[in-house]
């Protein structure tokens, strides 16, 4: 069963935004599906990296929008994207030098973080641009 199901409830309102979130919360239940068939580490590291990789390149995709329509809330949405970087690129460190697993703890953490941000921050964000005419 999937970790995280995408509902309306996570829609931002944003087309692209809402595309992207399911491509990361696809990523998040392929690793949670790899940790709990028990594959080995290198297929759990790869996705781990491509969910890495994916959410730096979708922070950076909000924070363009951010910019463009000069988001008063800009500091602190950007504070939550550079810890959650600083956290998963710890957690990627710690992985490939044999330091930790991929546990039912960490999958909850990232359920759990990414739904959060998505209902507060980003939904947050979303609303404010579709006013101003984004879709
Ligand atoms: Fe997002
Ligand atoms: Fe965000």
């Amino acid at each position: 069963m999937a970790l995280i199901s995408w509902s309306n409830m996570l829609s931002t309102g944003i087309g692209e935004q809402d595309t992207q979130h399911k491509k990361l919360i696809d990523l998040i239940n392929q690793l949670n599906d790899a940790m709990q068939s028990g594959h080995a580490n290198d297929v759990l590291g790869k996705i781990l990296s491509e969910l890495v990789n994916y959410t730096v390149f979708h922070f950076g995709y909000e924070e363009k929008l951010m910019a463009q329509y000069k988001y008063e809330d800009t500091p602190a949405h950007k504070a939550e994207h550079a810890k959650f970087v600083q956290t998963a690129g710890d957690l990627k460190k710690k992985f490939d030098s044999g330091n930790a697993v991929i546990s039912v703890e960490i999958m909850n953490f990232l359920r759990d973080w990414l739904t959060n941000h998505i209902m507060k921050t980003d939904k947050k964000m979303g609303q404010a641009f579709v006013k101003l005419g984004a879709k």
